[in-house]
Formats: C-alpha cells, structure tokens, sequence
C-alpha cells in the first residue's frame, strides 16, 4: 500500500507535548502541517518548541539552518478547526477522554471529505469505541507514537473493529516514509507495548516487596544481566510513578482484574506520597542534588581453595559461563549430568523457576546456589545467586567464589522463586505469547515494538526461542506452583510451542 503523498496536508489536532512532536515528524517528512489547539497560543507554542528543538541540532551541526527552517515553515498553527478542512489525515493528540476525543472526532468528520483518514494518538481508549458513533468509523485508526515523538522510532497502528485494512495499510507505509518503525495492533487494552512491558515493572515490584534484595540492586541486575537500558526502578522514576501506576491500573481494571495485571502497593504508596519519581525530585531514589545513588548489593569477594570444577552435563543457555570459567586457572573435570557444576562444597545450577531451597529438597542437593539468567553470559558483569536454606556458609562462599572467578560481580539474593531476570523474561514472554495468541498482533510485530519502543535487548519471543519454549514455560509452571496464583499460568503459546517443539520463528 502507498505512503500518503507528501503534497497532502497533515492536521494535528492538541498541540502539548505529543502533538508538537508529530507534527514536527509530519513536517520533517515534506508534509504541510495544520497544528491546532483549542487553547489560545498553545498552537503557536507548539510550532516554538519545535524550532528550539530543531535549533539546537542546528547548533549540534546535524542540520543546516535552512532545513530547519523550512520545516517549522511547513507548520502552520491555525486557531479554527474548520481551517484543517482539506487535510488528507488528522491525527488527534488532545486530551485522553473519550467523550471529548468522540466530539472531536465527530466535528472533522462534519468538516474533512469523506477521503480524510482519521487518526488517534491516543495511548489507552478504544479505536472501536473512538469510532463507534462516527457516519465512517473505517476510516478512523490509532496512530500511536511514544514520547518524545521525533526520537522514539515506534508507532503502533491500531485497528479498531471497523477500520478498513486500507487505510490501517496506509498509515503503516506513511509512519514508515516518516523514518519510523511501525507495528500493526488491534485494538486491545494497552494494545502492545502498553501490555506486554507490564511484567517488567511488576516482577522487579513484586520482589522487591518480598524482600528479595533492594530497588538499586534489581536495577543493576536488569541492566548488567538483562541488557535492559534501564532499571525497572530508574525508569519508572523517569516516567513518573503516577503515569506508570495509572498505565497499570488501566490495564488491569480492562482485563476485567486478570492477576497478570496486579497493580503494585509499593507503587501506589509512592504515588500516595507524592513521590512521582525525578519530576518530583525522589521516588525510589532521591533527586534533590548532593545524594548519591546507592549501589547495588555486592558480595565482597569470596576466598576458595584450589579444587576442580566439576561439570556435569550442559547448563543449556548458561553454557557461555562454563568458558569464561575455562578462561580462568581453574581445574575443569566433566562429566554427565543434570546440568549443574560443583566447586568445593558448593552446586551451583541456572534458576528453573523453583526457589533454591524447595528445589534442594525435591533434588537431594542441599549445597544448591541457583544462579540467574543472563543475557549474554560472555559478556555478563553481575549475576544474582540465591542459596538453599539448607545450604552450608561454606557453599554461599564457594558459590560466590565460583562466579567471581569468571570476572562477575555477584548479587546474593534473598531465596525467592526464578530470581530476576528469569521470572522477567519469562513473564514477559508470556504476555508477549498470550498477545499473539489472541491476535494482538504477529510474534515479528511485538518483539519489533518492545526493541522500537522500549530499547528491549531483544524480543521477548525471539528471547523465548533462544532458551527454549520448554524452559520457559517450565519456569512458568514452577513460578505458578511456587505462588499458587494465576498470574504466571503459561500461556497456552508456549505451552504448545514447547510439547510441539516448536519455535515462533523457525
Ligand atoms: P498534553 O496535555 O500535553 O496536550 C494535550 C493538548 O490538547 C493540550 O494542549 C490541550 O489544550 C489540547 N486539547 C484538549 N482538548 C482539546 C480539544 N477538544 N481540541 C483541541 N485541543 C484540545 O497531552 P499529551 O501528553 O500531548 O497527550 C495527548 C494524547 O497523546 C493523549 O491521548 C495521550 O494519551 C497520548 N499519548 C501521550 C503520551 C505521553 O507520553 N504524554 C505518549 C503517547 C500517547
């Protein structure tokens, strides 16, 4: 399907933080802009902050003054709604209320012809809904772009009930001729990113109200394991505790209160106290200026003897942690296996979901460290460990040794099911594969828009593939047994995928 022409006039309708932003994009592409606000002068300040951010790339040397100015050119402020009239595409970015964005909707309709595709940015109402009242409800799409709109690379095009595949075709190829990364969604809550991300929030929250370890450490283990950017903590912080919260809340409550969902009382006591994260000057840390943040909780390195390491069998996706061991002096003696490695009185085995102490007990091991995923173990720089309760000093000390050795900083965590990164990737999986299941949108278009929107290391499907629908779907069973909740059943996705062993790409 063709892009729409760049002689065809955009209007954006809302000119805050979102409408300036898009249409500095529309105006980036060649598209004459209408940008209008019902606030007086909002418009003209919409068009403002667009030259100061461009300035400043003028200033950086990444475009000349001429381009810059030649896009806010094309962006036009106008002060009555009837002057978008011949826009070939509206795209709405007011205020998030459905029976305003409804009247507004209603209004172009009356004004634009009948060709006019109608856009929403919006990021959590219905698209059907949006368009329900509407004389033309296929011509009404979600065009949801994320915050800042010229830098972050994804748009999610929503379909709602009634959108025509043209004109959902349409705005993907437009958003792609912008220099974006589109992804198709249907109209569900959240519709992607909104839903699939929720678990890597709500795990880091739920451990850290099980005590597991503190905020900076589930931070520094995301990030140095995960290969997250950021920090569940940090980013809810940058994000504001109150957007973040409302986000949750208004998933859950639209899932009808699905325990996947479950909004955090930790993160609501924060939003109860003001504490909204860097705007507000502290949330799980402090931004007042003059106090430093607190480091993660390290193991202080740990004395062992010289004896062997003891392989036995593979330790499947944490095999790359065996060759960093082998980099070292150490002794290596291989034998079969469960998958684990033994040194000094320690065993140390990759997390199956189970908490260290109740596998012990199931296994007869009871010197067991489990140790967590991590994205790249070649390069991994800090890893949590949890010991059985059964487990000697002496085998805490061992373990710690162990993977210090290999170069990494350890973490020992309080023993609580599929440590961090696991339970994390797991759960987002699962959300990711439940979407897919329910035609949310196609395996390629979620894992697209987590790495797009949200700078994930990798997909959560295409991470799922990579350890194997039958890990994580063993993690899941474990978790859910462990919590006996129906927040971590598995979704039926991988559940298939791992009796059928299948992949979601082949
Ligand atoms: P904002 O509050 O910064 O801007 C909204 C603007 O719309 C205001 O200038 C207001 O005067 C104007 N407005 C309100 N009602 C209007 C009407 N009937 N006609 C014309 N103008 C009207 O809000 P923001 O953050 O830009 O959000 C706008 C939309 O984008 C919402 O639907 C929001 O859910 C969505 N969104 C927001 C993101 C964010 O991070 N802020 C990210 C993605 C989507």
């Amino acid at each position: 399907m063709q892009a729409l022409d760049i002689q065809i006039n955009i209007a954006v309708i809302g000119a805050g933080a979102m409408g300036a932003g898009i249409a500095q994009v529309a105006a980036q592409a060649g598209h004459r802009v209408y940008l209008h606000d019902q606030r007086d002068a909002a418009a003209d300040s919409g068009r403002d902050s667009v030259a100061k951010q461009l300035q400043r790339r003028v200033d950086k040397a990444k475009m000349t003054q001429q381009e810059a100015d030649d896009i806010v050119g094309r962006i036009r402020p106008v002060s009555e709604l009837s002057e978008v009239a011949d826009a070939g595409l509206v795209i709405e970015a007011i205020v998030e209320d459905l029976s305003i964005k409804r009247t507004l909707l209603a209004e172009l309709e009356r004004l634009c012809g009948q060709q006019t595709i109608l856009a929403s940015n919006t990021s959590s109402i219905s698209i059907t809904a949006l368009a329900a009242e509407l004389e033309h409800p296929e011509r009404v799409v979600g065009m949801h772009f994320f915050n800042p709109a010229p830098l972050m690379a994804l748009v999610e095009v929503v379909k709602g009930l009634a959108t025509s595949s043209r004109v959902a075709e349409i705005i993907h190829a437009t958003a792609a001729n912008w220099g974006k990364t589109p992804v198709f969604a249907t109209s569900t809550p959240g519709f992607i990113v909104n839903r699939v991300a929720r678990p890597f929030y709500a795990e880091a929250l739920r451990l850290l109200q099980e005590k597991a370890t503190d905020a900076p450490t589930l931070d520094a283990l995301l990030r140095e394991a995960g290969g997250f950017r950021m920090g569940p903590f940090e980013l809810t912080d940058l994000i504001g505790h109150d957007v973040n919260y409302a986000v949750t809340c208004s998933v859950f409550n639209s899932y009808y209160q699905d325990p996947r969902f479950l909004p955090s009382l930790i993160q609501k006591e924060l939003v109860e106290a003001g504490r909204l994260g860097r705007k507000s000057g502290q949330g799980f840390y402090d931004y007042s200026g003059g106090v430093d943040k607190p480091l993660p909780r390290t193991e202080p390195a740990c004395k062992s003897g010289s004896t062997p390491v003891i392989v036995e069998g593979k330790l499947g996706p944490a095999e790359p942690l065996l060759d960093r061991i082998r980099e070292t002096d150490v002794e290596i003696i291989e034998r079969d296996g469960p998958g684990q490695l033994r040194f000094g009185e320690a065993v140390l085995a990759l997390t199956d979901g189970r908490m260290a102490t109740e596998r012990a007990a199931a296994d007869g091991v009871f010197n067991l460290a489990v140790f967590d995923l991590a994205f790249d173990y070649s390069k991994v720089t800090r890893l949590a460990i949890a010991m059985a309760d059964q487990a000697t000093d002496r085998a805490t000390s061992d373990a710690c040794a162990l993977i210090q050795r290999a170069g990494i900083a350890v973490s020992l965590l309080e023993d609580r099911p599929g440590l961090v990164v696991m339970r994390t990737v797991a759960m987002l999986a699962n959300e990711a594969a439940d979407a897919a299941l329910q035609g949310v949108a196609t395996p390629s278009d979620i894992d697209l828009a987590m790495k797009a929107g949200l700078n994930y290391p990798e997909g959560p499907l295409r991470w799922s593939d990579r350890l194997g629908a039958g890990r994580v779907f063993q993690v899941l069973r474990n978790l859910q047994d462990s919590y006996g909740e129906d927040r971590y059943r598995p979704s039926l996705l991988l559940r298939k995928n791992h009796f059928a062993e299948r992949k979601f790409y082949s």
